[in-house]
C-alpha cells in the first residue's frame, strides 16, 4: 500500500457541523481506520489544515486532537499550493466569498449547504468552479442517512408501485433561550444573518425528494415565525426575524405530491425527528433517520371509521420493519469518502454546485410562495 496524502482546509470547524460532522466524525475517524482505501494499492491520506477566526479556539482543538496545522489567515492557506481541497462550514453568508477566493486559488470545494443566500449567487458559484475545472461537492447528507439508504431501496425495488404521495413530518422544539440554553445557534432565528428553516431545510427537501422520486416541479409555501422573541447564546433577549417553520406542497415530476412540515416549534410524537410516509399503490414505506417500515397492499387492514368505539387495532404493530442488509457508516463520513474518491480518482460525482444550486433555488421560490401567497413552477437549472 501506498499513501498517498490529500491536504484538505477546513473553514468553520468551530461550529457545529464543522467539528462533530465534518471533523471528527468524518475526516478523523477516516484517520483512524488508517485513511482511505482506494481500492488501487493506494490508501488516501486526510490532513486537515484548521481555518477560523479566532486563533485560541483553532489552537485548542488541534491540541485535542494532535492536528498541527491551522491559520486564521485564510488567504494565505488558499495561497499553499499544497493545500488540494477547501472545505467550508461557516456560518452561510461567509460561505460564497470564501468559495469564489478557494476557487480562484485553484482548489477543489466541498461545502455544507445552502450554497449561497440566492439562486443567483449558487449558480455564480458553480459556473466559476466549472470555468477553473475544479472539482466541487455539496454536502447532502440525508441522502445516506440508513433510513433513507432503506426508503431508496424500496422504491429501486418496486415496491411501491405507483407512488402517489409523501409526507415528511421533521422538527422538534428549540428552547427560546431564557431559562434553558437553545440547543441551536441564535444565528439560525435571524433573517438577516442568513437564518430561517426554510432556508435551512428546503435544499434538504429538494435532493431528497428528487433522488427518490422525482425533480420537485412547484412549491406552495407557509411560512411562519412561531417564537418572535429568544435569547441568545450570551443570555441576551432578540428578536427572531426568520421562519421558525415552514409548511410545504411539491408537486413532482412523475405525479407524485410531497407535502413536508418543517418547525422549530413543535414537540417531538413520532419515532424520530424526521419521518417520511411514503404510500403506493401496492405498499407504503415510513422512514425516519435510521429505520424503515412497510405495509404491503396483501397486508392492508381496513379499518372502519366509528367514533363511537375505541380503536380496535394497534395501527403502528400493522408495519414490517426493514432489515439493514448492510452496514451503515455515519452520512457525512460516507458523503466524504464518495468526494474524495472524486478528487483522487476522477470517480463520478453528482452532488456538485448546480446541485446545491438547486436546493437554494427551492428555498427561494419557497419563501417567495409564502410571501406572494401562491404556488410557483419551479424552472429546471442549468449552468
Ligand atoms: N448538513 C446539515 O445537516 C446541516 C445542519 C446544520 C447546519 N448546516 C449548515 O452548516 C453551516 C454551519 O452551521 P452550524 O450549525 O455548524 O453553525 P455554527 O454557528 O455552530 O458554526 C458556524 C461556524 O462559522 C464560524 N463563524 C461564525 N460567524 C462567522 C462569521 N461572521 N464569519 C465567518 N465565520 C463565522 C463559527 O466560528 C463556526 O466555526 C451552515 O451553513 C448551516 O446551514 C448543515
Amino acid at each position: 500500500m501506498t499513501r498517498r496524502t490529500v491536504r484538505i482546509a477546513m473553514n468553520g470547524v468551530t461550529g457545529r457541523m464543522g467539528y462533530r460532522q465534518h471533523l471528527v466524525r468524518s475526516i478523523l475517524a477516516l484517520r483512524e481506520q488508517g485513511g482511505l482505501d482506494l481500492g488501487n494499492g493506494e490508501t488516501l491520506w486526510p490532513e486537515p489544515v484548521l481555518v477560523g477566526r479566532r486563533e485560541h479556539a483553532l489552537r485548542a482543538l488541534a491540541e485535542r486532537h494532535g492536528l498541527t496545522e491551522w491559520s486564521t489567515d485564510l488567504d494565505a492557506v488558499l495561497a499553499d499550493d499544497t493545500v488540494d481541497v477547501y472545505f467550508d462550514a461557516q456560518v452561510t453568508p461567509a460561505r460564497v466569498d470564501a468559495i469564489t477566493r478557494a476557487v480562484a486559488a485553484g482548489k477543489h470545494v466541498y461545502t455544507e449547504k445552502p450554497t449561497a443566500a440566492d439562486l443567483a449567487g449558487a449558480l455564480e458559484l458553480a459556473r466559476l468552479a466549472e470555468a477553473k475545472g475544479v472539482k466541487h461537492g455539496v454536502v447532502q447528507d440525508k441522502l445516506f442517512l440508513p433510513g433513507l439508504l432503506k426508503l431508496k431501496r424500496l422504491v429501486d425495488g418496486g415496491f411501491f408501485g405507483e407512488i402517489l404521495s409523501v409526507r415528511g413530518e421533521f422538527g422538534y422544539w428549540v428552547f427560546e433561550g431564557d431559562w434553558q440554553d437553545a440547543q441551536r445557534p441564535s444565528w439560525n432565528y435571524r433573517a438577516e444573518d442568513g437564518g430561517g428553516i426554510v432556508v435551512d431545510m428546503f435544499p434538504h427537501w429538494e435532493y431528497v425528494l428528487h433522488e427518490l422520486f422525482g425533480r420537485v416541479t412547484s412549491v406552495t409555501a407557509h411560512v411562519a415565525t412561531h417564537v418572535p422573541r429568544r435569547w441568545d447564546e450570551r443570555g441576551e433577549p432578540y428578536a427572531a426575524t426568520a421562519d421558525d417553520a415552514a409548511y410545504g406542497i411539491f408537486q413532482l415530476e412523475g405525479g407524485a405530491v410531497a407535502q413536508i412540515n418543517s418547525s422549530w416549534a413543535v414537540r417531538v410524537h413520532r419515532d424520530e425527528l424526521v419521518e417520511f410516509q411514503v404510500d403506493g399503490t401496492h405498499g407504503s414505506a415510513v422512514a425516519g433517520l435510521r429505520d424503515c417500515r412497510v405495509q404491503h397492499r396483501s397486508a392492508t387492514p381496513k379499518p372502519v371509521w366509528n367514533p363511537d368505539l375505541p380503536a380496535a387495532h394497534s395501527f403502528r404493530d400493522q408495519w414490517q420493519e426493514v432489515p439493514d442488509n448492510a452496514e451503515f457508516d455515519n452520512g457525512f463520513k460516507a458523503q466524504w469518502e464518495l468526494f474524495l474518491r472524486h478528487v483522487a480518482l476522477d470517480e463520478p460525482y453528482h452532488w456538485d454546485l448546480l446541485a446545491g444550486a438547486r436546493g437554494v433555488q427551492l428555498a427561494e421560490l419557497g419563501l417567495r410562495s409564502a410571501a406572494e401567497g401562491r404556488r410557483l413552477d419551479v424552472p429546471e437549472v442549468t449552468l
